[in-house]
Formats: C-alpha cells, structure tokens, sequence
C-alpha cells in the first residue's frame, strides 16, 4: 500500500467528506461513469453509510491519502436469501488521486471483507466498456468478464457496451494477480 493511505470503514463523522467527494467527481465531465446531475444530498450520504454499516453483507470503505478522503467503495449485499452471498461492488478514487495504486488497495480491502464475511461468496460490478483503466484494474483483482450488455448506454451520441464482471471468492488467489 502506498504510504500516507489509510483504508477504513466509513462511519457517521464521514458524511461532510464524502458529499465533497462526489461533488468533486459529478463535476468530472467522464465519460466512463453514470453519473447523477448532482452529489446525493448530506442527509443521503449519512442514510447510505448507516444502510451499509448496518447490513452484515454489505460495507462502505474509505481511501484516505495523508488525510484526505481520495478513494470510495461501496459493496452492497443483496438482502434477497437466494441472492445473499452476493454483493454488488462500485467504487471511485479522485481524479487527483489516480494511478498511484488506491484503487487496488480498496479492492484488497473489499475482497478481505468479503472472505472475512459469513454470507459472501460473489462479488458482482458492471464497468462502461471504454473504461480501460477500470477494465484493467478490475481484470488485476481477478474478476472476470461474465457478459456484455451491447449498446447498454449513450454517452455523447455514441452507444456503449456495459460489461457485467464479477470475482468467485472461490477462485480468488491471494498471490495470482492477473492483469
Ligand atoms: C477506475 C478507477 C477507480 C481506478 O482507480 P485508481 O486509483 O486509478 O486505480 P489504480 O491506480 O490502483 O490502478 C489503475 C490501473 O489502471 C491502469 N490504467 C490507467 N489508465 C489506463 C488506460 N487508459 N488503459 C489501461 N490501463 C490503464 C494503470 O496503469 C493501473 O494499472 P497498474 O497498477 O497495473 O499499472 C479511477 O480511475 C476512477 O475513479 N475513475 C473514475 C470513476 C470510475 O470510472 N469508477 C469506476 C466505475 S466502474
């Protein structure tokens, strides 16, 4: 991990940051996410993180690079019982903050939580297909191309493919990363 970054659950305190952060990447024109108009109210953020703290197959980690929140990542749990050893996994790192390893040091973290959990086994994100920086960091972490959603979205006039990736815990190799 690199030094000066600290990964953590988020708790209460963190609302403030994280409405800054993703007001911070809303007002990134990419062309790589599905972004909302605006940043979710503070009241939201502070629902979500206690949504996700409070769910035992769910969690919300937190990037923070000498003090600063840089990296957000969110693994939803499905409440559904045929659906809950799976979780749904999303997650951003300031612009800022790319390419110095944060976002792979927030997917190790996600994979411990998710071996350390009891009901997890899967976990599940979709990626715009011209995202080559996600792709590649998702395929480093082991997870594998499932499917394509062709034509899934319209950015800027032009279709774009969606791919559903997900990692089996099961598969997963502490040693093997795969790039
Ligand atoms: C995708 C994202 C989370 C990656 O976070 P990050 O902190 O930059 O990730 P890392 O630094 O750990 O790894 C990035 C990797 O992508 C590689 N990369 C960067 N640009 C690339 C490109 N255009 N094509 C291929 N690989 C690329 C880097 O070299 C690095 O790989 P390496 O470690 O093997 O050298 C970040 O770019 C981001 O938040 N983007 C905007 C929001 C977003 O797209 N979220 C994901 C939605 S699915």
């Amino acid at each position: 991990m690199s030094e000066g970054l600290i990964v953590r659950e988020a708790n209460l305190s963190d609302a403030p940051a994280l409405h800054d952060f993703f007001e911070k990447l809303f007002a990134e024109p990419l062309d790589t996410l599905g972004v909302r108009d605006r940043p979710p109210p503070i009241q939201e953020e502070i629902e979500l993180i206690s949504k996700m703290v409070a769910e035992k197959n769910s969690c919300l980690l937190l990037a923070f690079k000498d003090r600063t929140l840089a990296g957000t990542l969110d693994l939803q749990g499905c409440p559904h019982p045929q659906k809950q050893h799976s979780a749904g996994l999303r997650m951003s790192v300031g612009d800022r903050f790319r390419d110095q390893g944060i976002g792979f040091a927030l997917l190790e973290a996600a994979i411990r939580f998710a071996q350390s959990n009891q009901l997890l086994t899967r976990i599940e994100l979709e990626v715009f297909q011209n995202n080559e920086a996600a792709i590649h960091l998702y395929r480093k972490a082991q997870f594998r191309v499932e499917g394509t959603k062709r034509e899934a979205v319209q950015i800027n006039g032009k279709f774009i493919g969606v791919l559903s990736m997900a990692l089996l815990l099961s598969e997963f190799r502490k040693d093997q990363p795969s790039a």
